[in-house]
C-alpha cells in the first residue's frame, strides 16, 4: 500500500488522538493500524528484507527523504534537557491498561498521564519496547530501549518521545517495570494478542525522565509513517534488566529496530545510498538494448 508522501503533522496527531477514528484524515490509515506501527501508522512494514528498514519509502516517503530522521546516534556533547521536566507517571494500578502484541512492538496504551519535556506540557499515549536499542549513544547500543509517546496538550500537533535504553546487569535484578511485563508478556507471545497490564510499578521510568540528563534533538517517528516534527528526548539514565527478562523480550520482539540515520539536517541515508545505484530508467533501457539485439540475432 503507497500512502501519500509526507503526513502532515496533523495527521499525526489525529492518528494519536483517542478521539478521532481518523477514517477519513489520510484516506486509509486507521487508529488500529496506528496502534499496529508502534508510534507509526502504517502496518504493511516489517525488520526484514523487502519490506524492512531501507525499503520503508514504499510506505512513506519521509521514510526515504526525509533530513530530519530517528533514530540517530546521540553523542554526549548533544544538548540536553532536563531543569524543570517532569514524567511523573502514576505507577499502573488495579485497573490496568491494555499491553498488546501489535505485530511489531509490545505496547502498553496507558493514556493521558501528563509530562512536562522542554517547557511543553505532554500527556503520555502509549509506551513500547524494541530490541535492540534504536539510539545509540556515543555508538554504543544497548539491548533494549523503551519510547514513552507524547502528545501536546494545548496542541495536539506536537509530539514528543522519551527514549529509555535498557542493559542487562550482571547482578540479574530487573528494574521493576521490566520484571512486571516480562511476567505479562507470556500472556501475548502472538501478534494480536493483549492482556490488561495491572500494578506495574513506574519509578524507574519517574527517575529517567524527571531527574535526568535527556540529550534532545528534532527526529521523527522510527516506524513509517516515519513522520517528522517529533521532538526527541533520550535519556542517559539506563534501565536496568535481569538476563532472563532481556531474553523473554527478545523472543517476543524479535528484531524491531531501525537503522541508523543520518544526523538532523543531512541528507536521508536511502536517498544517499540510492544515487550510486543505476537509475531505473538506465537498467530499462539496457534491457530494451539487449533485447533488440537478442532479436537481431534470431533474425
Ligand atoms: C483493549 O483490548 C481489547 C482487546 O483487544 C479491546 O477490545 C479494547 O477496545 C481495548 N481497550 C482499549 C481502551 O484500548
Ligand atoms: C544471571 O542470569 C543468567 C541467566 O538466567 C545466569 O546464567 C547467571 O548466572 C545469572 N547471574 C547471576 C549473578 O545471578
Ligand atoms: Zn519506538
Amino acid at each position: 500500500m503507497y500512502l501519500p508522501g509526507f503526513l502532515s503533522l496533523a495527521a499525526v496527531a489525529s492518528i494519536l488522538s483517542t478521539a478521532s477514528a481518523c477514517d477519513s484524515c489520510n484516506g486509509n490509515l486507521h487508529r488500529r493500524e496506528a496502534e499496529g506501527g508502534g508510534e507509526g501508522g502504517e502496518p504493511g512494514f516489517s525488520y526484514l528484507g523487502l519490506t524492512g528498514p531501507v525499503n520503508w519509502n514504499q510506505f512513506s516517503q519521509a521514510c526515504g527523504s526525509g533530513k530530519t530522521q530517528s533514530p540517530i546516534n546521540v553523542v554526549s556533547t548533544m544538548q540536553t534537557s532536563s531543569y524543570g521536566d517532569n514524567g511523573e507517571y502514576a505507577d499502573i494500578g488495579a485497573t490496568g491498561f491494555n499491553f498488546t502484541n501489535t505485530g511489531h512492538t509490545v505496547e502498553v496504551f496507558y493514556r493521558g498521564q501528563s509530562a512536562l519535556l522542554g517547557g511543553v506540557e505532554y500527556e503520555l499515549q502509549r509506551f513500547h519496547f524494541h530490541t535492540p536499542s534504536e539510539h545509540r549513544l556515543d555508538n554504543e547500543w544497548f539491548p533494549m530501549e523503551v519510547h514513552f509517546v507524547h502528545q501536546g496538550k494545548n496542541d495536539p500537533s506536537k509530539l514528543a518521545v522519551v527514549g529509555i535504553f535498557i542493559d542487562t546487569r550482571d547482578d540479574n535484578v530487573s528494574d521493576p517495570m521490566m520484571s512486571r511485563l516480562a511476567t505479562l508478556l507470556q500472556s501475548i507471545e502472538k501478534p494480536g494478542e493483549t492482556v490488561i497490564a495491572t500494578h506495574v510499578p513506574l519509578q524507574g521510568v519517574r527517575t529517567a525522565i524527571t531527574s535526568a540528563k535527556k540529550f534532545t534533538y528534532p527526529g521523527s517517528l522510527t516506524t513509517p509513517p516515519c513522520s517528522e516534527g517529533v521532538t526527541w528526548y533520550v535519556s542517559n539514565t539506563i534501565l536496568g534488566v535481569s538476563v532472563s527478562d532481556y531474553k523473554a523480550f527478545k523472543s517476543v520482539l524479535g528484531y524491531n529496530s531501525r537503522n541508523l540515520q543520518a544526523d538532523p539536517g543531512k541528507q536521508n541515508v536511502v536517498e544517499f545510498a540510492a544515487q550510486f545505484l543505476p537509475a531505473v530508467q538506465n537498467r530499462v533501457q539496457a534491457k530494451k538494448e539487449r533485447r533488440a539485439r537478442a532479436t537481431k540475432w534470431t533474425a
